[in-house]
């Protein structure tokens, strides 16, 4: 129902170029307040009091407001929700500093090669000492909390790394969240992260009173903190006893200190709880003491730790190691050896993947191990069965570790008598075209390609996967059931589905066991809401071999469009081109990748495969590391010896201010740096007439931008 009041004041308000600045912030306030109420009305109470159209003009009234009063724009400004709130209900929020993920450790020595990288990288001498933070890597959610002068405005969950959903409401119930943060030195803004967590006795009650009240149990304290937090009534997560530690933070307006460690005391000092276990380590020997300690106790300390996390301490020195695939390099995950238990394989099965590898996997009598429960294991290729020589009906030991599929370590207990060796088909048993094991490979391969229904469902399944397209709701068992039917047949197929609706021979979705109306429209909204996407993402989800996350998004930077790469790619047939060249500057494309680019590009049912799908969404370019530095956009080679920072720190240096790095010199070469020693690619330059500047000026170009806060970066920007 509309409420006449509302669509008054919408109309009332003065035009948004009479504003004045104190008008403006005013305004940006109530449209704030206004908008947030009418998103809860709509998503969480599916109630709305105004017209989409009435709605669609207090958006429109902010983001002119926001465009005329950029230095006004709020923290909590229904702007920077990207997007229809998730068909979970909650917002999205998109974080000025994405949430890195860790990459991992399993030994000491894969530590001491985590050290001896952050010391090649920084060229540091062997005697240096490099102090490290250790603490324990707790099992729960990461969040980020925004305070502004102080504070508590924002908080959200990590969602994808770039986007997640705003929870605040939720959070404030948590005793550990300061609503105001203490003491004096607080800055202007900073957004803190941490983690959420259940303690093992509050996750046992509230186990004990879901089954008392006929709901389901949760797996572990880990899923449960998760559901406890993305519950859309407050009421309950208040009910729900989570905990959270700070260890970090994303963007801040300053940096109240220069270490780690210091960092940790600050966030104590403004009312946060910080592991009481987290320690500044000499080197790496006490940081190894460390671990092990964490380790002894780990059963006595009363919530989930999976690990310990090492951090380089001194933060100048993190600001120069910077990041790499979303991790960063002054940073590792230490985790605690995976947990393991015994089983028996009921049976060997073939699973084929979307490149057409086949993977025997070994379905599993179900067993608990780490509290989840297994069904199934990797086998990974036709040499590790014959390296374990596992058969159905033998008892196994498996061990899980973190979020990866379970893995068979070997045979404990041989059945008697022994059944048959597994033998490895000769047919794909989904489409019975021949296999092949490729020189070189150890995978076998089914080839038959698009007419193999089990690699097509993989396709799909990766299309809709968490790092491409990302669709909730779309799952093994719906994709099968979405194929079985004929309804979706190739990713275009998701777009189209809600129009083919109960138009086909099949009942409308709604109807289907288990579905419902709210399914279906849940799942019809997540699909809308994947219309417009980040161009890696899109690349990423094609699932062309050897394109993983990484090349996907140095391929959406060196191209910027869609219709840029698709162009690129006709032309790059010609080896002799410079669009090939350009192509095989990308750093992890060698002639290999590029040539299966080149080939999945030229393939006339992928073009057509690629139009349907332009229909349907639109790809948006990918976010630039960083704005208006003198490099964003530019394409930059290094060359010769440079004596001031390592390569590997130029070169990542170069792409944090948005350039792209390429390692040969073409015409579309903007910058050479070239150090002494060298040689053909200064000539090249000189011969493209490309600029060419020595260390000393690429220090100075480059050093007032390496980890400035976008707030500084912005203020220099004005300045030059
Ligand atoms: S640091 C910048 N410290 O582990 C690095 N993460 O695998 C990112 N986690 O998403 C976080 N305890 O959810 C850090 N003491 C700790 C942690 C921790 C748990 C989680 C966090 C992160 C994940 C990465």
């Amino acid at each position: 129902m509309i409420k006449p009041a509302a669509k008054k004041k919408a109309m009332r308000s003065p035009p948004t170029g009479d504003l004045e600045m104190s008008e403006a912030a005013a305004e940006l306030e109530r449209l704030a307040k206004e908008i947030s109420k009418h998103d809860r009305a709509y998503f969480e109470r599916s109630a709305p009091l105004i017209s989409d159209a009435d709605y669609d003009e207090l958006k429109r009234r902010n983001a002119a407001i926001e465009e005329r009063f950029p230095a006004l724009v709020r923290a909590d400004s229904p702007s920077l929700r990207v997007g229809a709130p998730a068909a979970s209900g909650f917002a999205k929020v998109r974080h000025s500093r994405p949430m890195l993920s860790l990459d991992n450790a399993f030994t000491e020595e894969d530590v001491a090669e985590f050290l001896g990288r952050v010391r090649r990288f920084l060229g540091l001498a062997e005697e240096e000492l490099i102090a490290i933070v250790a603490e324990p890597k707790i099992d729960g959610l990461s969040a980020s909390l925004r305070y502004e002068k102080g504070v508590f405005k924002l908080g959200a969950t990590r969602g994808d790394g770039t986007v997640g959903e705003d929870v605040t409401r939720n959070l404030r119930t948590l005793a550990d969240i300061p609503t105001v943060l203490q003491g004096g030195d607080t800055p202007d803004m900073i957004e803190v992260r941490g983690e959420v967590y259940m303690r093992h006795a509050d996750f046992a009650d509230l186990n004990e009173a879901q089954l008392k009240s006929d709901k389901r149990a949760f797996a572990n304290p880990r899923n449960s903190a998760a559901g406890s937090l993305r519950q859309l009534d407050p009421a309950i997560t208040a009910t729900r006893k989570l905990h959270f530690f700070a260890y970090g933070w994303g963007e801040l307006s300053s940096q109240p200190a220069d270490t780690q460690f210091g960092m940790l005391q600050r966030l104590k000092t403004w009312g946060f709880t910080i592991n009481p276990l987290a320690r500044r380590c000499g080197d790496l020997a006490v940081a190894l003491d460390v671990y092990r300690e964490i380790e002894r106790g780990r059963a006595n300390l009363g919530y989930d730790v999976d690990g310990v996390v090492y951090k380089i301490d001194r933060l100048d020195w993190q600001a120069r190691l910077g990041m790499v695939s979303r991790a960063p390099r002054w940073a590792t995950a230490h985790k605690f050896p995976a947990e393991k238990a015994e089983t028996i394989v009921e049976k060997i099965e073939i699973q084929v993947g979307r490149t057409g590898a086949m993977t025997p996997v070994a379905h599993l009598r179900p067993v608990t191990v780490g509290g989840v429960v297994v069904s199934r294991a990797t086998l990974h290729n036709e040499d590790e069965i014959g390296r374990l020589d596992v058969r159905e009906g033998d008892t196994v030991r498996i061990q899980r570790a973190g979020d990866v599929i379970p893995q068979l370590l070997g045979v404990v207990r041989k059945r008697s008598p022994r059944g048959a060796a597994f033998q490895f088909p000769e047919r794909c048993p989904a489409c019975n075209s021949p296999v092949v094991r490729e020189e070189g490979e150890v995978a076998r391969r089914c080839t038959g390609g698009l007419v193999c229904p089990a690699q097509a469902i993989e396709r799909l399944r990766h299309f809709v996967s968490r790092d491409a397209f990302d669709i909730e709701g779309l799952g093994e068992k719906q994709i099968e059931l979405l194929w079985n039917k004929s309804l979706v047949r190739e990713p275009s197929d998701f777009f189209t589905l809600k129009a083919r609706d109960g138009k086909t021979s099949e009942p409308p979705i709604a109807e289907w066991e288990g579905w419902g109306s709210t399914s279906a429209a849940n799942l019809f909204a997540a699909i809308d809401a994947r219309r417009a996407i980040a161009l890696d993402r899109f690349i990423f989800a094609l699932g062309i071999r050897h394109i993983g996350q990484a090349t996907a998004r140095l391929l959406a930077r060196t191209y910027g469009t869609l219709d840029a790469m698709l162009g690129a790619m006709a032309a790059a047939t010609d080896a002799a081109s410079a669009d090939y060249a350009e192509l095989l500057a990308i750093e992890g494309v060698g002639p290999k990748v590029a040539s299966i680019l080149i080939a999945y590009f030229a393939e006339p049912k992928n073009r057509k495969l690629l139009k349907r799908l332009q229909k349907e969404l639109s790809t948006e370019a990918v976010a630039k590391p960083a704005n208006n530095t003198p490099i964003t956009g530019k394409t930059v080679v290094f060359t010769g010896t440079l004596e001031k920072m390592t390569r590997a720190e130029a070169k990542s240096r170069a792409a944090s201010l948005g350039a792209k790095v390429a390692g040969s010199v073409s015409a579309k070469t903007d910058l050479v740096v070239a150090g002494p020693g060298a040689g053909s690619k200064l000539k090249q330059a000189q011969a493209f007439g490309v600029k060419v500047i020595d260390e000393d000026e690429w220090l100075r170009m480059s050093e007032g931008w390496v980890g400035a806060s976008s707030a500084t970066r912005k203020a220099t920007s004005a300045v030059s």
